[in-house]
């Protein structure tokens, strides 16, 4: 078996895995579907921040103004975030990253932490999509307040209005998700992020998904992805 894989469902799959692309293509509904399926440790960095700001902690207290206005927060502040979480996790067992690395320098620090760990990426999955996907996708979305799971009022609906399927919680909207918001954030991913796609085409690990297609076809490519 290869260095650091793990088996799922009975079969070995890569564990080491990256989920890249702009915001509202799919990555935290494809992550909570891996977690679900398969078991994948996963974490977003967008998640961690948001945590941050409703306990009000000093961290939130800097990140706050950022989230809201669909900027980056500074990296030092990002990978100290990062390196915390992992700490208190297993990734030697993999790690399943939504939203992180965003940067340049994200990307050769955490090169950097788990190149020294013996822990290098394994999988990067690039979700493409246009921004007007996008904003379709993200305006529509409702979040459970309670335990965080995501639906599409339109295309992933609860079956009861207004109410988490896994918990019963309310569903609320972000509050960065509102369309002058999403354009914001989305030029922020075109300048900021999406050089990482040639960063890990170089790599040679990065794999492109059509994040326009419906989530059954998109989670049969990544598993055979997953699973090569
Ligand atoms: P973050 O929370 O990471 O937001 P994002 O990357 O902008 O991504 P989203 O969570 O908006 O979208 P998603 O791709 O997960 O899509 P989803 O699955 O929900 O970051 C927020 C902020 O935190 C950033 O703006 C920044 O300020 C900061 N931040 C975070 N990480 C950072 C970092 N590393 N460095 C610096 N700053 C950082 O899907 C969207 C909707 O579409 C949902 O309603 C869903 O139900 C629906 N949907 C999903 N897939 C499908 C499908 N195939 N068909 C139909 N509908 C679908």
């Amino acid at each position: 078996m290869a260095k650091g894989r793990g088996f799922a469902g009975g079969f070995e799959m890569r564990r080491r895995v990256i989920l890249l692309g702009p915001p509202g293509s799919g990555k935290g509904t494809i992550a909570a579907r891996l977690k679900t399926e398969f078991g994948f440790e996963h974490f977003s960095t967008g998640h961690l921040l948001r945590q941050e700001v409703a306990k009000d902690s000093a961290v939130g207290r800097q990140v706050g103004l950022f989230l809201e206005r669909g900027e980056l927060v500074p990296d030092e502040l990002v990978l100290a975030l990062v390196e915390s979480t992992l700490a208190k996790s297993r990734p030697e067992q993999g790690y399943l990253s939504d939203g992180f690395p965003r940067t340049l320098v994200q990307a050769s620090a955490f090169d950097a932490w788990s190149g020294t760990r013996g822990l290098a990426i394994e999988q990067v999955i690039y979700c493409e999509s246009s921004e007007e996907l996008v904003l379709s996708r993200i305006t529509g979305r409702r979040s459970c307040v309670a335990c965080g799971h995501v639906y599409h009022a339109l295309f992933v609906p609860p079956k009861t209005v207004g109410r988490c399927d896994e918990c019963g919680g309310g569903l609320a909207q972000r509050a960065d998700d509102s369309e002058a918001v999403v354009r914001r954030r989305f030029q922020v991913y075109l300048r900021e992020t999406e050089p990482l796609v040639a960063y890990y085409k170089d790599q040679e690990n990065l794999t492109v998904v059509d994040a326009s297609q419906s989530l059954e076809k998109i989670m049969a490519r990544i598993e055979v992805m997953l699973r090569q």
